[in-house]
């Protein structure tokens, strides 16, 4: 009796608290549906959260606040400092150093690699020819794996064996872990996710990690990235053996997912439309007049109508559907205010979909990447954000990511017709936007 009488006076203080302190401001931005008075969207997740997709305000808010949202910090024990999770004073100092590590001239040195690896994945692609379809997922992921880790790395045959293989299977754990703790609100609790059969497997998962990539930077054998670190290390008297380690497993962490569930999706959107392979074919032709020679970085920027493709599967498919930000302080967007200490989420999906985009928004067509008119739409940057908007977007967006996916997008469609249908794929939300499903493909020789 006392008990229910005392919960239903609780109750009354807390709604009048609400009703006082919490309620929203005239300026507050509207709430998405599902809104709870004081547990606000918690009963979805924790916490109030805002869903932005004007272009201006999204980048205005990018801008703004460097810092990343808390569930950032699960991947803390593991990558710490790297880009991904640091705070925002270090990230901008990191930042800042780490740049230059991926200038042109770098990269340029990777073309090389690229085409090895490339030509190594057409190749395991012979044993699933004329199937009617096969997962092809699996030969993406370990594609990017194998190029990310010997451009960052650069390590002799016998040594990247043990990141293809021992790295390759943690790292695939940690990021499952990540969602299942991601998933279970209570285990976003500190106090309570210390004590979980999740932390100790995050904890043996992470000996393996740390295990493999500390000894790796007495391996390096060539200037890949880490080279740069180390020249940096000794120049600036800047990062120590642990925070290279945590840069080196936060770039194969940041390349991993993405890149390969954005080259699947592009591999589905070439086999779904065929008109739209016979065209990037005989663009590879023409560029390389026929030859079955290595893609040079002159025939990759000739290759204008595949990086279209590119770009716009990107648009359609991202794999990145949104953007978590914490805010630091208060921003007046332009109808509205978000307030310091809430989270806001950036709509890339929305973006992407945007009114700006035309009334074909929603349609899948290449051609308008070619239009001079994309360069006044760019003007807003945020309408295409697939690479993160503002300072703290991608740093391996355009000339390492997409240098890597054309590289094997071109061999593949030179030497392989096709087939798919990329409207029958479900994906799923982990890390990333994934194809679960209808990732499915068929390969034919072509004659
Ligand atoms: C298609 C492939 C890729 C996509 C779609 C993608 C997407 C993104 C996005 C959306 C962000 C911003 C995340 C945020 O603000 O929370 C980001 C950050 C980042 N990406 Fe990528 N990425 C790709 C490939 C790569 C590659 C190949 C690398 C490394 C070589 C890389 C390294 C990074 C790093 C280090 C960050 C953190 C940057 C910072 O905070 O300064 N990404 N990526």
């Amino acid at each position: 009796m006392y008990i229910a009488v005392g919960l239903v006076l609780l109750c009354f203080v807390v709604l009048a608290v609400w009703t006082t302190w919490f309620r929203q401001k005239p300026d507050a931005p509207p709430m998405l549906p599902g809104f709870l008075p004081i547990i606000g969207h918690s009963h979805h997740l924790i916490g109030d959260r805002k869903l932005l997709s004007d272009p201006d305000d999204c980048l205005k808010l990018a801008n703004t606040c460097y810092s990343k949202s808390y569930i950032y910090d699960f991947a803390k024990d593991f990558i710490n400092n790297g880009l991904i999770t640091a705070d925002a004073a270090t990230w901008k100092v990191n930042r800042k150093l780490l740049n230059p590590a991926f200038n042109q001239q770098v990269l340029d040195t990777f073309i090389n690699e690229m085409n090895i690896q490339a030509r190594n994945v057409v190749s395991n692609l012979k044993n699933e020819l004329d199937k009617k379809s096969f997962d092809v997922l699996r030969h993406i992921v370990s594609f990017t794996l194998s190029t990310v880790s010997r451009t960052s790395l650069g390590l002799a045959d016998e040594d990247q064996k043990i990141i293809d293989t021992d790295y390759a299977a943690a790292i695939d754990s940690i990021f499952a872990l990540y969602c299942d703790r991601f998933q279970k609100v209570w285990l976003h609790l500190n106090f309570i996710f210390k004590w979980s059969e999740i932390k100790r497997k995050q904890d043996r998962l992470l000996k393996i990690l740390h295990n493999i990539m500390i000894p790796v930077r007495y391996f390096c054998k060539f200037k890949p990235i880490l080279d740069q670190m180390l020249q940096m290390a000794s120049d600036h008297g800047v990062f120590s053996d642990e925070d290279i380690r945590e840069h080196l497993d936060t770039l194969v962490a940041a390349s991993y997912d993405t890149t390969s569930s954005a080259m699947t999706h592009m591999l589905l959107a070439i086999a779904t439309y065929p008109e739209i392979q016979d065209r990037i074919y005989n663009e590879i032709q023409e560029v390389m007049q026929n030859k079955d020679d290595d893609f040079t970085k002159h025939d990759l920027q000739k290759l204008v109508y595949l990086e279209a493709v590119m770009k716009e599967t990107l648009r359609l498919h991202s794999a990145t559907p949104i953007i978590g930000r914490k805010i630091d302080v208060d921003i007046k967007l332009k109808n509205c205010t978000i307030r310091a200490n809430s989270t806001s989420i950036i709509g890339v999906y929305a973006l992407h979909r945007h009114p700006l985009w035309g009334p074909d928004a929603n349609e899948f067509k290449p051609e308008r990447w070619l239009d001079p008119s994309i360069s006044s739409l760019l003007e807003k940057p945020a309408l295409f954000a697939a690479f993160g908007i503002g300072k703290r977007n991608c740093i391996g967006r355009k000339s390492y990511s997409m240098l890597m996916m054309k590289i094997v997008l071109a061999h593949i469609v030179r030497q392989y017709h096709i087939s798919g249908d990329i409207n029958k794929v479900v994906c799923e939300f982990d890390i990333v936007l994934k194809p679960v499903s209808g990732h499915h493909i068929g390969l034919k020789l072509r004659s």
